[in-house]
């Protein structure tokens, strides 16, 4: 039985980036809020999701979503990309406390074995705002150390800053720990908004596929906890800000950009995939920029175990498959779709179904399936977009007997060494200009802040509810 779900706006503005600087330097160290020198124990974790999918009410027309502004304006001549803003550091980062392996290109992406010898203008550029520390090449693997997401938190921990990003339940703040100093991001969900929204299991999802999920291009949860009005989530605090604002100020990327950051995001999804776990929300205001340019996914608001088919619908608007907006039941296979979407609106500056902004609109066009590739779309690339944005789901890359090997394999993807990638050991082709491990939130737009009080005690008529928290 098709049920309704929730669907998320897609952002529309602008994001010039904001250059605010909050805080002191602190100590840089890896580890949980409160005991920053010691790993702690990751138990392994055995998910209980069920593949039932929660019966919600909400319409298609009721969720109303915006598309991208930005149709892609004057050119479409590839000479224009180093002109694009995209390249264009807009601050002095200094100092750099990483000792970072990567000096920013792209070029090792295409050229492994000679890296740093074809820089082009955007790495040229990138050069200028961050001094290379000669070449020193650190496999970065993902963190071993284990972690504990049950860690009893309290508001008191942390001092909260200001906000990161706003969404459809809360917002997401920069905090800082008492304990050791350093920067986390902590998410903030109003119970009563979460519980009105239908969205209670997808909540308790979201937790529970984070605590799940070790990946190093997944963002990592710490700990959860919660008070009478509010639910609250510690994560890593990813500090160059969203993939979107970059595309955004970028209008659209250059093919190996865009190859890059669609590269580490088939990783990502074949690690959830793996799992059986459906990530659901691919768009660019959910993929982050860390210090060093790599991504990081966040939100996981619609990830769900679902070992076969489901049938909710939730996402965004331009990113949903047909099978999606057709009610139908679904699999693993829309987080394809989802990517190809993607590719499209980074090679592109906007997606292939907008059109005018109304979201019945949009459905009727990712229905009908025309999608029209721009002149300046790389031929292996259109190839591949032309069978991520299919409908048939038979001939629907990623869904295909080799499953995600075959997205890997693509011959667009041909000069991508996974395994490198996988260490971080490709260097990204723009490092964000933020200052390391100082709570620099200059990545990020500006929303007016909260008023409400957190950290209220008093009746908690859902408490109950979110028993993970
Ligand atoms: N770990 C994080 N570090 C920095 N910013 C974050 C982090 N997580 C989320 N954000 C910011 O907050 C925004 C909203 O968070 P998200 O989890 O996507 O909420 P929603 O489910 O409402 O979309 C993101 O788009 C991003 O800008
Ligand atoms: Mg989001």
């Amino acid at each position: 039985m098709p049920t309704l779900g929730f669907l998320k706006k897609k952002r529309t503005k602008d994001s010039t980036g904001s250059r605010e600087l909050d805080s002191p330097t602190s100590p840089i160290k890896d580890g949980s809020p409160i005991t920053p020198t010691s790993s702690k124990n990751r138990g392994s974790v055995i998910s209980k999701a069920s593949t039932k999918e929660d019966a919600h009410a909400a319409s298609h027309s009721t969720q109303a979503s915006k598309a991208p502004s930005h149709k892609p304006a004057d050119s479409m001549n590839p000479s224009t990309y180093p002109q694009q803003a995209y390249a264009t550091p807009q601050s002095s980062p200094e100092p750099y406390q990483q000792t970072s392996h990567n000096v920013p290109s792209i070029q090792n992406l295409i050229h492994p074995s000679n890296n740093q010898s074809t820089n082009h203008q955007y790495q040229n550029q990138q050069h200028a705002s961050k001094p290379a520390n000669g070449g020193v090449q650190q496999s970065q693997p993902a963190p071993q150390q284990v972690r504990v997401t049950k860690g009893k938190y309290t508001l008191g921990d942390f001092a909260i800053q200001r906000t990161l990003g706003t969404g459809s339940f809360g917002r997401v703040h920069l905090v800082q720990s008492k304990h050791n100093q350093r920067f986390y991001a902590v998410k903030v969900l109003k119970k009563a908004q979460v519980v009105k929204m239908k969205q209670v299991e997808h909540t308790n999802d979201e937790r529970r596929m984070l605590q799940q999920v070790k990946h190093p291009f997944l963002i990592t949860l710490w700990g959860t906890f919660q008070d009478s009005k509010n639910l609250y989530m510690v994560m890593d605090f990813v500090e160059g800000g969203e993939l979107f604002s970059l595309l955004r100020k970028s209008q659209r990327f250059p093919n190996p950009v865009a190859k890059f950051y669609a590269a580490e995001v088939t990783l990502a999804l074949d690690y959830l995939h793996a799992q059986n776990i459906i990530y659901r929300d691919l768009k660019p205001e959910n993929l982050l920029l860390d210090r060093h340019g790599h991504l990081k996914i966040t939100d996981f608001g619609f990830a769900k175990e679902v070992p076969d088919i489901t049938w909710t619908l939730c996402g965004t608007p331009d990113y949903l498959a047909p099978e999606v907006v057709a009610s139908k039941g679904y699999n693993k296979s829309v987080d394809w779709w989802s990517l190809g979407i993607l590719i499209f609106e980074m090679l592109c500056g906007f997606t292939p179904f907008w059109d005018g902004g109304s979201p019945m609109k949009i459905y009727e066009n990712i229905l009908k399936g025309r999608v029209k590739y721009p002149p300046y779309i790389h031929p292996d690339a259109q190839d591949l977009l032309q069978k991520l944005i299919t409908p048939d789901l038979t001939k629907r890359l990623g869904n295909l007997h080799a499953g995600s090997k075959d997205v890997m394999n693509h011959p667009w993807f041909a000069e991508v060494t996974w395994e490198r990638l996988q260490k971080k050991d490709i260097d990204a082709p723009y490092v964000p200009p933020v200052r390391a491990g100082v709570g620099d939130a200059s990545q990020f737009d500006k929303y007016p802040e909260e008023t409400e009080a957190y950290g209220q005690s008093g009746e908690d008529p859902h408490g109950h509810l979110f028993p993970d928290f």
